[in-house]
């Protein structure tokens, strides 16, 4: 299978790599507006580049795109129309109207795109989805997620990125979805900017926190901070009447405990790709999987645009300091 990267940056690179080593991938071919960056990923994984998406929607099988959020609906829209299937990055579009673009797209052609959601991909995660699914931990009552940076981001990326509900909790509004099986109904947020006071000219929070109101009753409270001293720490509790779970906890977690004999944390996460590298190559083998074989599509376009909305009824219920209904957003 011939498969396209449309955009050969942080993320086009780690796919990249993923798709040299897969064995139904005979050719890769790459594009970027920035030439340089087309031809190192070339050099690295024995590419083909082409000057910009047509062409190389016209030479392949599939096609991962993997440029930034507010581009993915034209590409989508792109790919779909060359009758080519595609992997898109997160978040599926910026705004709502673009998610309602790339769904009517995908709806209206037999062309399959999945979403870059890659922490489905991950063993701890679906391993609760199962324990809840089965029954495991009796009654779902309550979920507590952490989505905890290491180093802070630049200003230039904070004053591209849509802000913390759009760009970093988003993973978590989707992961819980995935673990849960529920849809959030409504939601409450709030946003500080403590330490980082710079984050107030982006109209942007350095620390985060969502309550969500699952549909069947389940309150879940998620936290961001976009630093933290100790390393990139994404956990999950999950609360049930028999039992209690955590994903992301093990003596990599980067949370010192002070109890007496209670070692700290060894070789902590400092970065995502140690935390969730491997799930990259899952959710590219997935997806090609879907591609060639007719596989189940692990995360739709459907998914992309419920995650969305859940950040953006986060977003004004930050600012607005209100409860805000997702049916308010349809
Ligand atoms: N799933 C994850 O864990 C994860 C991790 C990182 C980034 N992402 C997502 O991936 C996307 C890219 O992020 P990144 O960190 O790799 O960004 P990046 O800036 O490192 O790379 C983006 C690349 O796209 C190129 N580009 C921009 N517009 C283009 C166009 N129209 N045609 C061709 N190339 C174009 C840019 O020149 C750049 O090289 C974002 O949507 C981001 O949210 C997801």
């Amino acid at each position: 299978m011939r498969v396209g990267i449309i955009g050969a940056g942080r993320i086009g690179t780690i796919h990249a790599d993923n798709l040299r080593r897969h064995p139904k991938v005979s050719g890769i071919v790459v594009t970027d507006i920035e030439s340089a960056l087309s031809h190192r990923i070339a050099a690295m994984c024995d590419a083909e580049t082409t000057a910009g998406p047509d062409e190389l929607l016209e030479s392949v099988d599939a096609v991962v795109i993997c440029t930034p959020g507010d581009t993915h609906v034209e590409l989508i829209e792109l790919a779909v129309g060359h009758g080519v299937p595609a992997l898109c990055e997160k978040p599926l579009a910026t705004n709502l109207a673009d998610a309602d673009r790339a769904v009517l797209a995908v709806s209206q052609s037999d062309v399959p795109v999945q979403v870059g959601f890659n922490r489905r991909f991950d063993q701890g995660y679906r391993t609760a989805r199962r324990l809840v699914a089965d029954g495991s931990l009796g009654t779902l009552t309550f979920i507590v997620g952490q989505h905890r940076d290491y180093e802070m981001s630049s200003e230039e990326y904070i004053a591209g990125s849509g802000g913390a509900f759009r760009d970093q909790l988003i993973h978590d509004f989707d992961i819980l979805r995935f673990v849960t099986g529920r849809d959030v109904v409504r939601v409450h947020a709030a946003g500080a900017t403590k330490a980082f006071e710079w984050f107030d000219e982006f109209d942007d929070y350095a620390q985060t926190t969502a309550t969500l109101w699952l549909d069947d009753g389940t309150l879940a409270v998620l936290c961001g901070s976009r630093q933290n001293p100790v390393g990139y720490d994404v956990r999950m509790e999950i609360f049930g009447t028999k039992d209690s779970i955590a994903v992301g906890l093990d003596a990599r977690t980067p949370l010192r405990s002070v109890e007496p004999g209670v070692p700290g944390p060894v070789d902590p996460y400092t970065e995502w790709v140690p935390r969730f590298g491997a799930t990259y190559a899952r959710e590219m083998d997935a997806f090609l999987s879907m591609v060639s074989d007719g596989g189940p599509n692990e995360c739709t376009v459907h998914d992309g645009r419920a995650a969305l909305m859940i950040a953006e009824a986060c977003t004004i219920a930050a600012r607005e300091g209100r409860i805000v209904t997702l049916e308010e957003l349809l």
